[in-house]
Parts: structure tokens; C-alpha cells; sequence
């Protein structure tokens, strides 16, 4: 489900949409008072100086000009433009000020809400989609909320006054000059709706091309090992082809709007330079009213013309607005139980009784009426793959809902404790590693950012990667990523592995963690660490035999179920599939050997 699929178009101006912004509009409400303030100081002296062109015209045409008069309009003609000048830079710093905090602000919602969200959603939604609403669409309601806010004042307060001073000099003639202005108001409301559309298109096709390079980028070895660069620079030139499409027709529409409003407005003209010169011919206005009106029609040219950009502002920020609230409405499926009692983890025993769990719109259930005690003590987990195994570790760290009476955590069901009190217990090291573009020292303390370093160095003594830190140019500082350096497979497991011991929390959980290393080094590191897991519940999941040999139970999964359990003699004396891939393995080993 995309964001646009769910919006109504109908819904895009609505009072909700922009409660949104509210709260913004409230706190910088002084920001926007002194903003408009000087806005309409613009507009007030703009509009003053016909006032003072017809004083002179007159008195120039009716012979009564002296240079002081007219050094006098001058004198007042140039204080007006540098307060125009004033309040123009003041507006512009206020006003585009206000939209870039607005942006801020609800751009900072957008990430808090974001990290609220569950798994369920991210399934739904891609990042390049996510990317796409956190720079476009908030670049589009930062343009509305500040230029299209800005010119729909300023065209208001202009067409109003300007209005008024044309009638203040002929009524009749304003009648004339406005008369082609409802065809535009019509004209714009037409194209504003298909505009509104269009827009939605761009957008959606810039957040599939977002989604698309973001893809391309992060998996960019493995396409030049396909020798997929080619394609890939092909399918995104198609897309880039139909963005352009897209924008293509966005942009006739608002050419549309320009020019239109432009002929609309040199309509007019025509009208008073016809009608207007009669009546000054006839006397019935000076020609310095002529020249004044003239005058304030130009000015109603720009508040004209801004109708069509403005609604176009304002139809790609509400667009664009609409789509950002609907994330912001997303609510976790995943409920956090509200609960203020402190809880802290005695036994660490873990009991699933009868759990079942299916993926959203797949027919088999990933997991199948599991029921297991995890104790104090090793629990080994082995089974095909795609057997269940990573699914178990995501419920049990709290990532997937759970019916009532599934899951207990020192016999209290976990729906009765916050998501956080969950994953406080737990230690994972998950079978995808994540390094991130940190620091190694960073990198391991991850979940305890105040560790001390003999803390980090002995857990990472214990991961077996100490020496491996210690080679590299700035040790635990060594950056990691693009710029510093790079880890092998293996090397970024253990470094997962002591972040996670670095936690010393009751459970730890491994699901695969080690997969990366030898044979040899994986069972030298279980050894290592079984200090660390003394006193813990540790479920160790691994394609190898070897290492969970001296698990106190085994779990052998099959299609989501637990098939088999027992310690590793029983296993092998009653269980064909472990009894033979342990055959596979001890006999691989041997050969090696
Ligand atoms: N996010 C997901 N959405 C839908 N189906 C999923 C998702 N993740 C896993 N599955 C499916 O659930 C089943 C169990 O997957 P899981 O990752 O738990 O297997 P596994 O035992 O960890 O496999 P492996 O040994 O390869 O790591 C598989 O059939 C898989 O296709
Ligand atoms: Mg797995």
C-alpha cells in the first residue's frame, strides 16, 4: 500500500490537513506578525506612490509645476521605495525564516514518528518512498507554507487596496478593467484540480526513483559482479523518462496558468486605455488620475498573475502535506502496554505456549504451534532453512505481536509489559549484521554508549576480534565505512557478538551470529564467552552441529514447527535429518582434517 493509493484527492484541502501546522503558525506567531506587518508596509507604500505620480502629472498638466513640487513628489516617491526596500528584506527574512522552521519542525515529527513505527510498516513502505516524503514533499510544504503564504497575502491585500484606489478615482472604469477577471478565477479553479493530480504523479514516480537508486547504490558490488550496470543504467534512464513525462504535463498546466493570467490582465489594459482615454478626453477624470489608474492596474497584474502560482504552490504543498499526515498517522500495530511498574527479570525463563505467527499475505504460517521453556542454561536451535528460526528470535525481541497467553516472560505475559522492558532483557546478535559508519569503539557500544573502554576491549577480547581492532591505524577509533575501514564478514560478526555481550543483559540470544567465521574460531568463541553466559538463558541458532554439541537442549525446527528436541546423544540416536547432518559435517570436517 502506497502513500498516494490512500489519499483522497478530496481530502487534500481539508481543516485536518492543515491542523497539522497549527501549532507551528502558533509558536512563531510573533515571527509572522512582524513578517506580515512589514509585507503590508510593502504593499501600503507601493500603493501610495500613484498618489504622488498624479499629483505631479497634474500639476504639470494643468501648468502649476514648480521644481520644489516636483522635487517634493520626488523627494516622497524615493522615501517610499526605501521603505519598500526595508520591509521587503524584512519580510522575506521573517516569512522564508518561518517556513524553514516549519519544515524543520515537521520534518523532526516525521523522523521521531518514523522510529515509532513497527516492522509491519516498514514491510509496507520503502525507504526510497520514506526518502522521497522527507525531501520533496517537505520541500513542497515549506514553498506553500512560505512563498505561496507570502503571495497570497500580498495578492490579496494588493487586488483589495488597488481596487479600492481605482474606484476611489472612476467606478465605472474599475467596473470595465475587472470585468475579464472572473474567466481567470474559473480558469484556475479548472486547472488547479487536474494540477493537483499531476503532482501526485511526479511525486510518486520521484519515490520510485528514489527507492530505485538507493537499491542500486547499497548493492552496487554485487551488480558489477552481475555485470547488471548497464541494465540497471537503462532502467533508470526509463524511469528518469517517465518522471519527465510526468513533470511534462504537470508543467503544461502550469504554463497554462502564466500566460493566461497574463493575457487576462493585458485585456484589461486594453479596456481602460480605451475607455479611461475617453473619459479623460471628455474631463470627467485628470490625466493624472489616468496615469494613476493605469497605475494600479498594473499593480492588480502581478496579484493576477499570482493566482496561478500560487494555487500551484499551495495544490503540491497540500498534496504533499496529505501525504506526510497520512505517515504521521500510521500507529504501530505492535501495542505498547501502558504500564508504570517497574520490572525487573528474576529467572529470565522464557515459555511459548502454542505460537503461532504468519506474515502479512502469505498462506503458511512462518511458525506453528511452538511451545518451549527457554531456562537459565544453552538452548541450541538447528533446522532448514527458511525453517523459522529468525522469525522465533523477532518475536521474541518484541518485533512481531503476540496473542494474550503466547509469550511469558518470567511467567508474566509480555503483552503486560512495555515492548522497551522486553528488549531491555535481551541481548541479540541477529543473523543480518548492522555496522554503521561510526567509529569501531561506537559500533560496540551501541546499546551502552557510556561504557567504559576496558568494558569495550574485554568484550571484544572475548568476541576474539581484540587483535584484529588493534591492527588497524587508529584501533578502537578506526573509522568504519566509505572513508575508514573495512571489515570482512566475519570481523563485523564479532563485532556484533561483543556489542551484544558488552550488554550483560539475563538473555542473550544468537541467531546465527557467527555463520561468517570458521568452524574452529565459531566453537573457539562459544568457549570464550561462556563466562559471559554463565547465569543467562542463551539460545544459540547455527547451521553447525558443533557448537551447540554441549547445549543442554536442542531444537530441531521443519516448516515453523519444533520436530525434535532433546541433547545432542538423543538427537543423534533418534533424529534422521540432525543425525545426518551431523554424519555431513564430522565427515567434511574429517576430510579437511
Ligand atoms: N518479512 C517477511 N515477510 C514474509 N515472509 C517472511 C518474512 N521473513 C521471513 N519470511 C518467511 O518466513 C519463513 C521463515 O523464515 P525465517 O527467516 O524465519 O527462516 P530461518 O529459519 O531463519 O531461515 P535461515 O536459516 O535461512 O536463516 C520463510 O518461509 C520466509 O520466506
Ligand atoms: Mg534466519
Amino acid at each position: 500500500m502506497s502513500v498516494n493509493s490512500t489519499l483522497k484527492s478530496r481530502q487534500v484541502f481539508s481543516g485536518k490537513n492543515l491542523s497539522l501546522l497549527a501549532p507551528v503558525f502558533r509558536r512563531y506567531r510573533l515571527r509572522l506578525i512582524l513578517g506580515f506587518t512589514a509585507l503590508l508596509g510593502v504593499d501600503s507604500f507601493q500603493l501610495l506612490t500613484p498618489r504622488f505620480i498624479k499629483r505631479a502629472v497634474d500639476a504639470l498638466e494643468t501648468g502649476k509645476a514648480s521644481n520644489a513640487l516636483l522635487l517634493q513628489c520626488a523627494g516622497y516617491i524615493l522615501l517610499l521605495a526605501l521603505g519598500i526596500a526595508c520591509c521587503r528584506f524584512l519580510w522575506r527574512y521573517l516569512i522564508i525564516g518561518f517556513s524553514r522552521l516549519l519544515e524543520r519542525d515537521l520534518r523532526d515529527r516525521l523522523v521521531a514518528h518514523l522510529l515509532t513505527l513497527d516492522s509491519l510498516f516498514f514491510q509496507r513502505h520503502t525507504t526510497g518512498e520514506l526518502m522521497a516524503l522527507s525531501s520533496n514533499d517537505l520541500a513542497a510544504v515549506q514553498l506553500a507554507a512560505g512563498m505561496g503564504l507570502i503571495a497570497s497575502v500580498d495578492a490579496m491585500v494588493m487586488t483589495l487596496a488597488a481596487l479600492g484606489f481605482m474606484a476611489y478615482i472612476n467606478p465605472t472604469l474599475t467596473v470595465i478593467a475587472v470585468a475579464p477577471m472572473p474567466i481567470l478565477a474559473f480558469s484556475a479553479r479548472f486547472l488547479s484540480a487536474r494540477l493537483h493530480r499531476r503532482f501526485k504523479r511526479v511525486q510518486e514516480q520521484f519515490a520510485s526513483m528514489t527507492e530505485f537508486v538507493r537499491s542500486t547504490l547499497s548493492s552496487v558490488h554485487l551488480l558489477k559482479a552481475y555485470t547488471q550496470e548497464q541494465f540497471q543504467a537503462e532502467q533508470f534512464d526509463r524511469m528518469g523518462k517517465d518522471y519527465i513525462r510526468h513533470n511534462l504535463r504537470l508543467s503544461v498546466i502550469q504554463g497554462l496558468l502564466f500566460p493566461f493570467s497574463g493575457f487576462i490582465g493585458n485585456c484589461s489594459l486594453l479596456l481602460v486605455l480605451f475607455f479611461g482615454g475617453r473619459l479623460t478626453v471628455q474631463g470627467t477624470i485628470t490625466v493624472g488620475d489616468f496615469v494613476a489608474f493605469v497605475s494600479y492596474l498594473f499593480m492588480l497584474t502581478w496579484p493576477m498573475t499570482a493566482i496561478g502560482w500560487v494555487t500551484n504552490l499551495f495544490q503540491r504543498g497540500a498534496t504533499s502535506l496529505s501525504r506526510i499526515k497520512h505517515i504521521l498517522e500510521q500507529e504501530p500495530e505492535l501495542h505498547d502496554a501502558v504500564s508504570s511498574e517497574s520490572f525487573t527479570v528474576n529467572s529470565g525463563t522464557i515459555r511459548l505456549n502454542r505460537l503461532s505467527f504468519t506474515y502479512a499475505g502469505q498462506a503458511d504460517p512462518a511458525l506453528e504451534d511452538v511451545n518451549v521453556v527457554f531456562k537459565k542454561g544453552l538452548v541450541g536451535v538447528i533446522g532448514k532453512t527458511g525453517s523459522g528460526k529468525t522469525t522465533l528470535c523477532h518475536i521474541l525481541t518484541r518485533l512481531y505481536p503476540v496473542d494474550e497467553g503466547v509469550f511469558f516472560l518470567d511467567e508474566r505475559d509480555v503483552n503486560t509489559l512495555s515492548l522497551a522492558t522486553v528488549r531491555a532483557t535481551i541481548a541479540y546478535v541477529p543473523q543480518e549484521t548492522t555496522i554503521f559508519s561510526e567509529t569501531i569503539q561506537a559500533n560496540i557500544a551501541l546499546g551502552k554508549m557510556d561504557a567504559s573502554m576496558e568494558e569495550i576491549e574485554r568484550v571484544a577480547k572475548a568476541a576474539s576480534i581484540h587483535d584484529e581492532i588493534l591492527a588497524f591505524g587508529d584501533g578502537y577509533q578506526s573509522r568504519v565505512g566509505e572513508k575508514g575501514v573495512k571489515l570482512s564478514g566475519g570481523q563485523r560478526q564479532r563485532i556484533a557478538l561483543a556489542r551484544a555481550l558488552l550488554l550483560d543483559r539475563p538473555i542473550v540470544i544468537i541467531d546465527d551470529g557467527l555463520s561468517a567465521v570458521d568452524t574452529e574460531t565459531e566453537h573457539a568463541i562459544l568457549q570464550q564467552i561462556s563466562s559471559y553466559l554463565q547465569g543467562k538463558t542463551c539460545i544459540v541458532i547455527s547451521h553447525r552441529i558443533a557448537p551447540l554439541a554441549e547445549a543442554d537442549e536442542i531444537l530441531v525446527m521443519d516448516k515453523g514447527k519444533i520436530v525434535a528436541r532433546g541433547d545432542h546423544q538423543t538427537l543423534l540416536a533418534g533424529n534422521t535429518f540432525y543425525a545426518t547432518i551431523y554424519a555431513h559435517q564430522t565427515d567434511s570436517r574429517a576430510r579437511k582434517g
